[in-house]
């Protein structure tokens, strides 16, 4: 099991927050991009995260919760992350921005909202690298898991065997939640339970204890 560390909610400021994540043992900075369209706030322009997130070396996992995919595909892949994601919901033409995605060289994931089914993604698993399962409503750190979640994630596991994708769950995770999805989930986000806590490290070990 994985562990994206996600930087959304945090009491310190987002450069701060990501130079402490870079100081764990987290596999990748997961960089959640908030359009105020597909959500309701803004949290990101790119001229803000080019220089920001360039100097990371912690391999990146992006997650667009935006409309207009392609346009932020465009400018995500010129950071050359191992991942770019996108809201199936707010995508028009799905294959296209999986196309986009691909040809750059870079893993493409789909993520599914709380009331997206598995079967509606059926169609462009064989494409995919990775399936980002929410666990919350797009949108905010803190929130509390929504159970049916894991239904989702033993679908996508017994799919896998056919498939080439790596299934990621993304909100609500901490040390009680984290047992439930760790059969399963092969890469876990985790953002205010780690990003809240006294010890970014500690916590990150506690997850995987309990997993
Ligand atoms: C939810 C975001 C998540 C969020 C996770 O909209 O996609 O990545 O930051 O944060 P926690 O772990 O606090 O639910
Ligand atoms: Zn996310």
């Amino acid at each position: 099991m994985k562990i994206s560390v996600s930087y959304l909610k945090s009491p310190y400021n987002k450069e701060e927050t990501i130079k402490m994540i870079e100081n764990t043992s987290a596999d990748y900075l997961h960089v959640d991009l908030k359009d105020g369209l597909f959500v309701d706030e803004n949290n990101f322009t790119w001229e803000e995260m080019w220089p920001l997130l360039n100097k990371v070396k912690k391999p990146l996992d992006i997650h667009l919760m935006t409309l207009d995919v392609e346009h932020h595909i465009k400018n995500a892949r010129v950071l050359n992350p191992e991942y770019i994601t996108f809201q199936f919901e707010a995508a028009k033409y799905v294959k296209d921005c999986i196309d986009l995605v691909k040809s750059s060289g870079i893993k493409c994931g789909i993520a599914i909202s709380p009331e997206t089914l598995v079967e509606e993604i059926e169609p462009y698993l064989k494409k995919i690298d990775l399936v980002l399962v929410l666990g919350v409503h797009p949108g905010k750190g803190g929130q509390k898991f929504i159970k049916e979640t894991v239904e989702k994630l033993i679908e996508l596991k017994s799919l896998k065997k056919d498939y080439n994708f790596s299934i990621e769950v993304d909100g609500g995770i901490n040390e009680k939640t984290v047992s439930l999805v760790s059969d399963t989930a092969d890469i876990i986000v985790s953002g205010s339970y780690i990003c809240e806590s006294e010890n970014f490290e500690k916590s990150i070990q506690i997850l995987k204890s309990k997993a």
